[in-house]
């Protein structure tokens, strides 16, 4: 192994990714990332490539505090008490661009303004343990249809 790929392999895992040699170990990927168990998915703008919702400083902040306290508590993977997860990921941006940093909530739907970690500590407490979304920072709540099939007669 390079000093390169070791260098990328150590900032993988500390990302806790996972990385499939083939695709018969995908299926172990499925399983160590707990995928059939989330319940919730985060997406937060953190560091996008044009930081125009808040500072960059500001956004990595508030993805590093979500990200610490999801694990603090035991909600970023399944446990033997709780066989469910909260998944989370980093946007580049969430196309809204002002009033970040930007945090949507699927399958709810709820998305929020502002997102410090203070917020963000609220929206756990409330939104992901209480099943109480945090009005206050709400700017729009839109649970996902169920899919539908397009009719694709007219597009061409
Ligand atoms: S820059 Fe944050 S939503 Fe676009």
């Amino acid at each position: 192994m390079t000093q390169e790929n070791a260098a990328s392999a150590e900032l993988v895992q500390n990302m806790e990714t996972c990385q499939a040699e083939d695709l018969a170990s995908l299926t172990n990927c499925v399983k160590s990332l707990g995928l059939e168990q989330i319940q919730r998915h985060i997406f937060i703008c953190a560091g996008p490539t044009f930081p125009q919702c808040c500072s960059t400083e500001a956004g990595l902040a508030s993805w590093e505090y979500l990200k610490k306290r999801l694990k603090q508590l035991k909600l970023d993977k399944p446990t033997d008490t709780r066989p469910s997860c909260i998944f989370r990921t980093k946007a580049n941006c969430l196309r809204v661009c002002s009033f970040g940093p930007i945090l949507v909530v699927y399958p709810d739907g709820v998305w929020y303004r502002q997102a410090t970690p203070d917020v963000i500590e609220r929206i756990i407490q409330e939104h992901l343990l209480n099943n109480r979304i945090v009005t206050e920072y709400a700017f729009l709540t839109h649970p996902l249809p169920s899919p539908v099939s397009f009719d694709t007669s007219n597009i061409k």
